[in-house]
């Protein structure tokens, strides 16, 4: 069974709702998941999962500085997440406020780890994002990709 850990630093809650979309579309498609808030999450326990998803409110085009922090911390760990699934999303205030560099930039962070990352080729394409509080049509993606990301997963753990 595929462990997912889907992770999110939101203020106003709406990084959150998508996280919890995702979430719940994994364990539907037969994942054991970990919802959690990012400040709750002790780096070294980024060991315990196969997929790692986490998502960020756009900040200045990019991932808030505690999502951040939480990556300059896991230089603990480096080396250890190779070879696992990443994925991200985001929520910015406007249409093209840099929610898709926001999520470029975790996939970035997740590279470095040596992580594997899955795109898409339909809409949203690098993760799902949301303007704002998220419509039906941004969860429609959380959930997708919640789905796909477990296909991907454990395909990879055959
Ligand atoms: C410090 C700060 C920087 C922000 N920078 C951007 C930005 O660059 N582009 C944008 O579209 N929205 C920006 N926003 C708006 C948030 O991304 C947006 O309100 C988001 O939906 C908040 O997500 P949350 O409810 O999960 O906290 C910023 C908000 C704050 C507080």
């Amino acid at each position: 069974m595929v462990k997912m850990l889907v992770s999110y630093y939101s203020r106003s809650g709406h990084t959150k709702r998508m996280a919890e979309e995702i979430a719940k579309a994994a364990e539907e498609a037969g994942a054991e998941v970990d919802l959690l808030v990012l400040e709750k999450v002790d780096v070294r326990s980024l060991m315990d999962y196969d997929c790692l998803v986490i998502g960020s409110p756009t900040y200045y085009g990019q991932m808030a500085g505690v999502v951040k922090e939480f990556f300059d911390r896991s230089v603990k760990i480096h080396g250890k997440l190779a070879g696992k699934v990443g994925g991200a999303f985001s929520s910015s205030g406007l249409r093209a406020g840099g929610n898709e560099t926001t999520v470029l930039s975790i996939l970035q962070a997740w590279l470095v780890h040596g992580m594997l990352v899955m795109g898409t080729s339909g809409a949203d394409h690098f993760g799902p994002v949301s303007v704002g509080e998220p419509d039906e049509a941004a969860l429609k993606s959380c959930t997708k990709y919640g789905e796909r990301l477990v296909e991907y997963s454990s395909r990879l753990s055959k």
